[in-house]
């Protein structure tokens, strides 16, 4: 395995992402969190790629406004047509008392697919799989 944890999506929280609590909606960051996946799954297979799963997703602590929100995705594995990506995101505080302090705030692992351009499954080649280190 490959041991590289890169920011694959870096971004600001904003109010219009907020839940009727007021935190930062876990839906949004459901969807930041698959695109920072499939950003790190798209240059292992050089191609396109679709999500297949969504597993172990844990939400430890909420994102608020103005949070800057670091995805961090990692290769773990990589198959014949699919690519497993584990995802970290932490968000730095804003407000006066927390300012700049990193907290992980939630984790996942998604599953992506290799397809061509009619979203028919194809396999990864071996070269892009060593380049990944598999
Ligand atoms: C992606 C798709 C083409 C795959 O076709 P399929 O015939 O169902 O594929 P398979 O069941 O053979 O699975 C393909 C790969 O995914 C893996 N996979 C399948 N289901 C999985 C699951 N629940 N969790 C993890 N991996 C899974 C398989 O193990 C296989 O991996 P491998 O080739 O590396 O061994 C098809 O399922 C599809 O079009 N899904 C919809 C994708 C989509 O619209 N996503 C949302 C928007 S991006």
């Amino acid at each position: 395995m490959k041991d590289y944890k890169e920011v694959s999506l870096r971004l600001v929280a904003m109010p219009s992402d907020t839940n009727p609590a007021g935190n930062i909606f876990g839906g949004w960051i459901m969807s930041q969190i698959d695109l920072a996946g499939s950003v790190a799954a798209k240059e292992v297979a050089n191609g396109r790629v679709v999500t297949i799963a969504v597993d172990k997703m844990t939400f430890k602590k909420p994102v608020f406004v103005g949070d800057i929100v670091s995805f961090y995705a990692k290769i773990i594995n990589v198959g014949t047509t699919s690519i497993q990506v584990s995802v970290e995101v932490v968000a730095e505080r804003c407000t006066p008392k927390l300012y700049g302090v990193c907290t992980d705030v939630t984790s996942a692992v998604l599953t992506y697919v290799n397809v061509d351009e009619n979203g028919n499954k194809i396999p990864i080649s071996e070269e892009n799989k060593k380049r990944a280190g598999f």
